[in-house]
């Protein structure tokens, strides 16, 4: 049911066989430095498999998180998110908003892989009827940034109303 297609990737939903993947992205400081408070990185498989349980439990008509794989050899690249984001001082209580984001593994970057997943996932998010989506950043995650302005998001400068903390924030419309 949460199966999307671009030109190259294939979103799809992740299984218990992709843990060695997962855990391979996470443990690496490069992908967690922007993500979270402090970068921690992954230490051991069981969190990446608790990780995927988490996220299966995510029952959601339109929220979901997706493996990202390229269709032509089922490489996989990394996770496309789009779920509830937690307001600031309220120990993680959903705002009301929905928020888009990606981590794909290092190999992946430079092809625009992460973009163009993105860009599919919003127009599944207008497709169901979501109005408005957002998107957080590490200020110092310019990588990521260019990502929100590559698929069309509008930077509205710092905001520190998710997260208890202060971020970039972008917002897509639907059009
Ligand atoms: C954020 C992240 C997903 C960005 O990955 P990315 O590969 O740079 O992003 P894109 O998919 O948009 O790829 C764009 C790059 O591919 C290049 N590219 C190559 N072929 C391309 C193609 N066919 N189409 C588009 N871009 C292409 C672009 O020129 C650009 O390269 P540049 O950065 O050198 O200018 C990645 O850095 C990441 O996973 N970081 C760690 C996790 C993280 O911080 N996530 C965000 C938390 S808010």
């Amino acid at each position: 049911m949460h199966h999307l297609e671009t030109d190259r990737l294939t979103l799809r939903s992740w299984t218990l066989g992709d843990a060695d993947f997962v855990f391979d992205m996470y443990s690496r400081l490069e992908v967690r430095r922007y993500i979270g408070h402090a970068p921690t990185v992954m230490q051991e498989r069981d969190e990446a498999v608790r990780l995927l349980e988490r996220w299966s439990e995510l029952q959601h008509p339109v929220h979901h998180v997706w493996a990202v794989e390229r269709t032509d050899d089922e490489q996989l690249l990394g996770a496309l998110l789009l779920k509830s984001i937690p307001a600031s001082g309220t120990g993680d209580a959903p705002s009301g908003d929905t928020e888009i984001g990606w981590h794909f593994h290092p190999r992946a970057w430079g092809h625009g892989y992460a973009s163009e997943a993105a860009a599919r996932v919003l127009t599944h998010a207008w497709d169901a009827g979501l109005d408005r989506v957002v998107a957080v950043t590490n200020p110092a995650n310019t990588a990521s940034m260019a990502v929100c302005r590559r698929i069309g998001m509008t930077h509205l400068g710092q905001s520190d109303a998710y997260y208890d903390t202060v971020c970039e924030l972008f917002e897509a419309r639907r059009p």
